[in-house]
């Protein structure tokens, strides 16, 4: 599945080691994944999210707020897919494989997740391994340059990762999936209302998706109990705020114990032309 990221020649797995014909080999970690991020191209080392970062979403989501989510768009892949015997699919930018794992449930299938940031993909394995799952792969990798064939995936999932019409149009075989995850307009508004005095709505994304047609767009919205100060804070550093919010805002923050959130995603699913 996975071609060489130099020669773009199908890479095949030797021992440890994935190796193209023009002996260019990628090693093959001693957690299971391989990083065929050329450092040409990118900084492996800087890429992506940090290890705080990848801790922070980690911790965030095995307390469960966003497991309706991922049994969401399990369903849904699922039932986009019902009629391919052995579907494979890519979870782009797929960070510390929470939502890749949930995946790997659905039956014969087989699932590649890639993120440019290492030490997500290094926490994809160990989610992996804890529980006991075979059908998954995972490689650093940009999901700008993807290191699959063309016409090779039957889905490309990506969830709040970016959206790249012609790459994932190129790996997709002709009618292919993609299903894109973002947040709807009033995700997270309560947190937002407790940090910024004018809270914003969040406005939809124009993807460009011009080698796609839409088939489906779902919006799917819960309510959740944060219920203690470090899950507050976990799901405030998953977010693109953190980065943006002022000293004072982060101290408003962190006085909460608990607070009702509205987590709010669109699920828009689009067929490769
Ligand atoms: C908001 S996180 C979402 C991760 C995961 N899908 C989830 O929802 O838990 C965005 C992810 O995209 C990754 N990312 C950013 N730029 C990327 C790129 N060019 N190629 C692949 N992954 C990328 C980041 O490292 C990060 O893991
Ligand atoms: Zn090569």
């Amino acid at each position: 599945m996975y071609i060489c990221p130099v020669c773009r020649k199908k890479l095949n797995k030797i021992e440890n080691t994935w190796k193209c014909v023009n002996g260019h080999s990628f090693d093959i970690a001693r957690k299971g994944h391989v990083n065929l991020l050329t450092t040409a191209k990118h900084n492996p080392k800087t890429a992506g999210d940090n290890a705080d970062m990848v801790k922070a979403r980690t911790e965030f989501l095995d307390k469960g707020y966003y497991r309706p989510l991922a049994e969401k768009i399990r369903e849904i892949a699922s039932a986009e897919l019902q009629e391919i015997k052995n579907p494979i699919i890519i979870d782009s930018g797929c960070g510390e494989g929470f939502y890749t794992v949930e995946l790997s449930k659905l039956e014969k299938a087989d699932i590649y997740g890639i993120d440019i940031s290492k030490h997500a993909v290094a926490h994809c394995m160990t989610r992996v391994h804890q529980a006991s799952v075979n059908n998954c792969e995972f490689a650093v990798a940009s999901s700008f340059d993807l290191p699959f064939a063309n016409n090779s995936a039957d889905a490309v999932i990506s969830v709040f990762a970016p959206v790249c019409n012609d790459e994932y149009a190129r790996v997709l075989k002709k009618g292919g999936k993609l299903i894109v995850v973002s947040p709807s307009p009033r995700h997270l508004f309560e947190l937002k209302a407790a940090v910024y005095d004018k809270p914003y709505e969040n406005k939809p994304n124009d993807y460009h998706l011009d080698r796609f047609v839409g088939d489906n767009e779902i919006v799917f919205e819960y309510t959740a109990e944060l219920s203690s100060q470090k899950d507050i804070f976990d799901l405030f550093m998953m977010t693109p705020y953190f980065y943006k919010t002022s000293e004072e805002g982060i101290s408003r923050l962190k006085a909460l114990d608990s607070i009702n959130v509205n987590c709010g995603f669109v699920i828009q699913v689009y067929k490769r032309k």
